[in-house]
């Protein structure tokens, strides 16, 4: 009875207290606007894409922590498993063999590795790096990748960059993945050593791309997306698109269902699916819904919350 009568009165009391607003103005006074990201991807953490997604992101003001899979851990899907002490070295010689099951750069704290599968590392940077760094309190969103090579159709459901992405969102931090056709998996160290190859300028393109893409969805009212759901982006070859301006979002579906009705932003009841638009000349980057306990394409109502968040950015192919 107490009890009960306790927890009323601290239901009336909040009820009050949550309307008063302090409308100020003055020359010292500035917004703060805190987010947070993470990274995990297919490859480790070693890997060029990863760290200029890295640069990126912290460039444009993101409070970003990495935490990604010591080694390559390509196609693993939502394995997981305890993180263990390493029997071989980190990717590229970065760590020694013996080295703790999870570690960190000396002197840059916020790239951690884990020693586990992708789906492990984004536990780890939801449940134990981010109240280390972030005070305490769960990150804003979860950016899984850049992923070296595209997930597309089928791939997705063996993808350790969907796996990861979808942990998240089943965790409750909504999140997208992201993957590049572009580019091998070298090493971080590429991106100064070589600035001009290849791989080094799909990274920094591809990178530019998700902070874009990322500004426009993050500014979106919240919820930034429905529970359970994730995004799959995938970028295009940048043989022909050699500009970050070159490249347009269309969204897409993973899989085709003639059966299934989507959201018709382009005059056609049925989204093209991503492996056809990936490969258009034109520089389309493919955005499609998914349901993250599935990793199966999210239905209609879900697709237009989507739709309604990225207009901006959203293209029609035809
Ligand atoms: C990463 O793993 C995949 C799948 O096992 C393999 O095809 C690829 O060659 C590996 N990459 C490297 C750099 O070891
Ligand atoms: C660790 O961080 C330092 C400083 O940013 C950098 O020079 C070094 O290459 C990094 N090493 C690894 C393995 O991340
Ligand atoms: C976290 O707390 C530290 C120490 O009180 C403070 O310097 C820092 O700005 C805080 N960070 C965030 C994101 O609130």
């Amino acid at each position: 009875m107490q009890f009960l009568a306790l927890v009323a009165l601290a239901c009336a009391v909040s009820a009050q207290t949550v309307n008063k607003i302090v409308l100020t103005n003055d020359d010292g006074c500035v917004a703060y606007l805190w987010l947070a990201s993470f990274f995990n991807l297919d490859v480790g953490w070693a890997v060029a894409q990863i760290r200029a997604q890295n640069d990126a992101l912290n460039a444009a003001g993101y409070n970003v922590v990495l935490s990604c899979p010591a080694n390559n851990e390509s196609g693993t899907g939502s394995s997981s498993e305890t993180p263990t002490t390493l029997e071989s070295p980190c990717e590229f010689d970065t760590c020694p063999t013996g080295s703790p099951a999870t570690g960190f750069n000396t002197t840059d704290p916020r790239l951690n590795y884990v020693n586990a599968f992708p789906v492990d590392a984004a536990r780890f940077g939801i449940q134990t790096l981010a109240p280390e760094f972030f005070n305490g309190s769960k990150p804003d969103f979860v950016v899984s990748g850049p992923n070296v090579g595209n997930n597309l159709g089928l791939a997705v459901l063996f993808s350790g960059t969907i796996g990861a992405a979808s942990e998240a969102a089943l965790e409750g931090i909504p999140s997208a993945a992201f993957s590049g056709a572009t580019g091998d998996e070298v090493s971080y160290t590429t991106l100064t050593t070589a600035p001009a190859s290849a791989d080094s300028e799909a990274a920094v393109i591809y990178s530019a791309l998700t902070v874009s893409f990322l500004d426009v969805l993050l500014a979106s009212s919240a919820p930034i997306l429905p529970s359970g759901i994730s995004l799959n982006v995938n970028y295009p070859s940048t043989t022909s698109c050699t500009s970050v301006s070159d490249f347009k979002f269309v969204l897409t579906r993973i899989f085709a269902d003639p059966f299934v009705t989507d959201v018709n932003p382009c005059g056609n009841p049925h989204l093209p699916t991503e492996s056809s638009v990936i490969s258009m000349a034109g520089c389309f980057a493919t955005v499609s819904v998914f349901d993250a306990s599935t990793k199966l394409d999210a239905n209609a109502a879900n697709q237009a919350i989507v739709l309604d968040k990225l207009a901006s950015i959203l293209t029609c192919i035809n």
